[in-house]
């Protein structure tokens, strides 16, 4: 049986922390579906299209994995494509209440899936997608965060807005 996981997240953008789950994910499961969600709490810096396109760079040495847009339930997609566990990464203890939360939820939804943590590594710990966009908005350096290209398209979008 192949085993198919979902990784789902907003990635806006992808980071470091990020791709590190999305290569210990492939290595764990037959297939990895990384699916670019809405998060209705958040307003995204990017469009989803934008999200995939910068994903599918940086996981295009990962043969197992695919990338997919949700506009709808995480737990129905889950179904729908057979997939086994959704994959979330666990950074600390500040995450584990919305994701206990989510996972829950999403068990209720569809008990036929499971919700696994991946620890974040120590060196991402403290890493988020807007974090990163916060340090470059005041003129930080991102580049150990991000890779090259991902922060070009953050300073691009940063400074079109400032011109606005
Ligand atoms: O990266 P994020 O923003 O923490 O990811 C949260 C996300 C997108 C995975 C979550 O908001 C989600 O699953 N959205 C899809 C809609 C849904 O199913 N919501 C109920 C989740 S219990």
């Amino acid at each position: 049986m192949r085993r198919i996981a979902v990784c789902p997240g907003s990635f806006d953008p992808v980071t470091y922390g990020h791709i590190d789950i999305f290569n210990r994910a492939s290595g764990l499961f037959d297939k990895v579906i990384i699916l670019v969600s809405s998060n209705l709490a958040k307003q995204p810096m990017f469009t989803p299209t934008e999200r995939i396109k910068m994903i599918m760079d940086v996981t295009s040495d990962m043969d197992n994995v695919v990338i997919d847009i949700l506009d709808g339930l995480l737990a129905d997609y889950v179904r729908d494509v057979g997939a086994c566990a959704i994959v979330k990464g666990l950074r600390a203890v500040s995450d584990f209440e919305y994701e206990f939360q989510m996972a829950l939820a999403n068990k209720k939804l569809y008990p036929d899936a499971e919700t696994v943590f991946l620890t974040t590594s120590t060196e991402n710990m403290y890493l988020s997608s807007s974090v990163v966009k916060q340090i470059a908005a005041f003129g930080g350096d991102i580049s150990s965060f991000v890779p090259d290209a991902i922060r070009e398209n953050i300073m691009s979008r940063i400074a079109n807005v400032n011109k606005i």
